[in-house]
């Protein structure tokens, strides 16, 4: 039963969408009408407001470590859960219809939770990638298939298998922009194109 109870608080926990809180807040605008339509820290970034975009990549991330660590210290298995609670939670929000996030900065907050190296690997091959190409997905993406793999070369096994699957659903979510970078039209970070949807 203790598990059913460290999914829910991490979904609870996950499923804060501080990307359309803080902009509806500061009144930037409807992120669901701009960019990609997306709730997450990259579409903040294309209503030109950097300090909120800031502020929603860390409370994502923050949100994530959070659930995982409370969990941890409430239930003796309940890291896992906790972390793939949350990835739903902001993934797949009741209070938006099941319509969230792609997953990319909660899941760091997770993967920091769940083991430190592993992410560290997924730090800094997200910010590496996002340096080196300048396109959120593909940092995004990269840096969630690169954690699961850290995970198992650790030894990690159950918190790799998590990792794993949280994966495969935020390369499922990226299939739009997927669909942009084969037609070449996914825009980079900082080229003012907000022509992501
Ligand atoms: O974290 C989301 C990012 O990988 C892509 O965001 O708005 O370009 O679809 P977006």
């Amino acid at each position: 039963m203790d598990w059913i109870l460290a999914l829910a608080l991490g979904y609870v926990l996950g499923s804060v969408p501080f990307g359309l809180i803080l902009t509806k807040l500061f009144g930037a605008g409807d992120l669901r009408s701009i960019g990609s339509g997306n709730i997450g820290a990259t579409n903040v970034l294309r209503t030109g407001r950097k300090g909120l975009a800031a502020a929603t990549l860390l409370l994502d991330l923050l949100k994530g470590l959070a659930a995982v660590l409370i969990a941890a210290a409430l239930w003796p298995e309940g890291a896992i859960y906790g972390a793939f609670g949350a990835f739903l939670g902001h993934c797949f929000p009741i209070w938006l219809k099941f319509r969230g996030g792609k997953g990319v900065a909660t899941t760091a907050g997770i993967a920091f939770g769940l083991a430190w190296p592993v992410g560290l690997a997924y730090a800094v091959t997200w910010i590496g990638l996002l340096a080196l190409v300048r396109i959120s997905s593909v940092a995004g993406m990269c840096a969630a298939i690169i954690a699961p793999v850290i995970a198992f070369i650790l030894g990690a096994t159950a918190e790799g298998l998590v990792l794993a699957l949280i994966a495969v659903i935020v390369v499922y979510l990226h299939r739009a922009n997927i669909a942009r970078l084969r037609a070449g039209t996914e825009p980079r970070i900082g080229s003012g194109k907000t022509d992501a949807g």
